[in-house]
């Protein structure tokens, strides 16, 4: 059963997975990288529609028990059993959107990715998948990578905190809710 590292994009997954398959000396899987190899996406304007279908069955395919499976479309693409934990990393909005800028996204991905994270559409779709014991989140907005790996590794050996994370809260008592949703 393999380990899955999914989240908002920027959060920091791909950084995270590379540290983590070093510590345990696991393998990376990266979905969106396997999606494009194999043809899956159908291109329409901003919106990347992927062939699950068939990623399922690639994926099943490829991993293994010392696979990190990287990426949002986890929840989507992966059954229970394939699934030991499921990490969600989750970053504050306003971090977030820094990084956005500095990708250079446009105005409505970045409304729709902060208004995601904010509302925790990934965190509710990964719980409702793997199940709560199995999910685990990680605020890694002022958490340095080894910190953040380090607090992987103790919930792989069963010394598991949960975390709570909010955004709406936040942004709700910063009074910043219409900054992020009025596009
Ligand atoms: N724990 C951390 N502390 C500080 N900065 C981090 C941390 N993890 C990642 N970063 C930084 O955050 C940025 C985004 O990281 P990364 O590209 O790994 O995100 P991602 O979730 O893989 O994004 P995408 O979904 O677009 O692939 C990078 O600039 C990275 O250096
Ligand atoms: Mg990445």
């Amino acid at each position: 059963m393999s380990l899955i590292i999914t989240g908002s994009p920027g959060v920091g997954k791909h950084t995270i997975a590379k540290s983590l398959a070093k510590a345990l000396d696991y393998e990376i899987f990266d979905i969106n990288k396997i999606a494009l190899e194999s043809k899956l996406y159908e291109k329409t304007n901003e919106t990347n529609d992927v062939d699950i279908i068939k990623l399922k069955k690639i994926l099943k395919k490829k991993i293994s028990k010392k696979s990190i499976i990287v990426g949002h479309l986890a929840p989507y693409a992966l059954t229970k059993s394939q699934v030991s934990k499921a990490i969600i990393l989750r970053k504050s909005p306003y971090k977030l959107s820094q990084i956005y800028k500095k990708r250079k996204y446009s105005k409505k991905k970045i409304a729709e990715n902060l208004a995601s994270e904010i509302l925790g559409i990934i965190t509710y779709d990964t719980i409702k998948k793997f199940g709560k014991n199995k999910s685990f989140q990680i605020d890694t907005s002022s958490k340095s990578i080894s910190k953040v790996t380090k607090t992987i590794t103790d919930i792989l050996n069963g010394k598991s905190k949960k975390e709570l994370i909010d955004w709406l809260s936040v942004v709700t008592e910063k009074k910043d809710l219409q900054t992020f949703f009025s596009y």
